[in-house]
């Protein structure tokens, strides 16, 4: 028998990319804050070790290193060490992502590239590394963070929007492929957050255009946010819900509480 304390929860390791900053940060603390070991990824390291040293405080047990998920030997080095570090991966919380904001043909042809690499190939080449590990432990959680653009495609963004559409397919693709083995691909398609550093470098001018745009397609209705920690709250419980059970395999996390919404108060 283990001396394991059966009432404690067990726990596992939690791989996080973009852990540096926003959803990301938030959701390393909310898994470190249950226990578990997260392995958090990002290119700016201090920024990681600011993080990897408050999932500590909260009582979880860190690993910090460089990813850039647009490189696939960085990508292949961060996985290898974080499981080095803390043991074989349960959970992949693929959350790293970055948008511009422009119309396609003023898009540079190397941030087109960028937004495709960050947001669409470098999680599948990440999922691709740890599906065989997971398979032959017959257990395994990937949740890939998408965006509402990816059903609600967005001017001004058109190679994030492709982008998280195919990571949408790219995830029900692997979902397919893993049906009955123990291992779930999970989709997280995230809705307006306001308290992360997304829309920082987006000119404001331009954000102001785009607003416009968004608001014409309907693709925009309000200015309510949600916190990173009430989206990191959602993405453990997805993950939380019980491999035997039926759970959830695609969520979409929106604002709520919203009083001024016109059927709130018909009367
Ligand atoms: N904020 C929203 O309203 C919203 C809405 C829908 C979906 N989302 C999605 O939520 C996820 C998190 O976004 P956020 O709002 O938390 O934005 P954020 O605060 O800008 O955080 C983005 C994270 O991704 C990391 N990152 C960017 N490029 C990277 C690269 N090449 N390699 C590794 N890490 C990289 C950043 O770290 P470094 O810069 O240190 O590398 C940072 O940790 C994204 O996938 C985004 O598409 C956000």
């Amino acid at each position: 028998m283990s001396g394991r304390d059966t009432a404690q929860p067990e726990r596992k390791v939690v791989l996080v990319t973009g852990a540096s900053a926003g959803i990301g940060a938030a959701t390393a603390r909310a898994f470190g804050k249950l226990g578990h070991a997260v392995a958090l990824g990002a290119r700016r390291e201090d920024r990681l070790r600011a993080v990897a040293a408050e999932v500590e405080a909260l009582g979880g047990v860190a690993f910090a290193a460089a990813l850039d998920v647009a490189d696939a030997e960085s990508i292949a080095a961060w996985q290898e060490a974080a499981e080095a570090a803390l043991g074989p991966a349960d959970v992949l919380v693929s959350n790293a992502g970055m948008s511009g904001l422009d119309l396609l043909p003023d898009t540079p042809v190397e941030q087109l590239e960028r937004e495709i690499a960050v947001n669409l190939v470098g999680p599948m080449l990440l999922a691709r590394r740890l599906v065989p590990g997971m398979r032959a432990r017959k257990r395994g959680d990937l949740l890939f963070v998408t965006s509402e653009n990816a059903v609600r495609p967005r001017p001004y963004q058109a190679g994030y929007s492709a982008a998280k559409a195919g990571l949408e397919a790219a995830a029900r693709v692997i979902g397919m492929e893993l049906e009955g083995t123990g291992v779930r691909s999970m989709i997280v398609r995230v809705g307006p957050t306001g308290d992360t550093e997304f829309g920082d470098a987006m000119d404001r001018a331009q954000l102001g255009r785009a607003l416009r745009s968004w608001q014409y397609w309907g693709v925009q209705r309000h200015l309510h946010w949600m916190t990173s920690d009430a989206v990191a709250a959602g993405i453990v419980r997805m993950q939380q819900s019980p491999v035997e059970e039926s759970y959830p395999r695609e969520i979409e996390i929106m604002p709520g509480g919203r009083f001024d919404a016109p059927d709130a108060d018909p009367d």
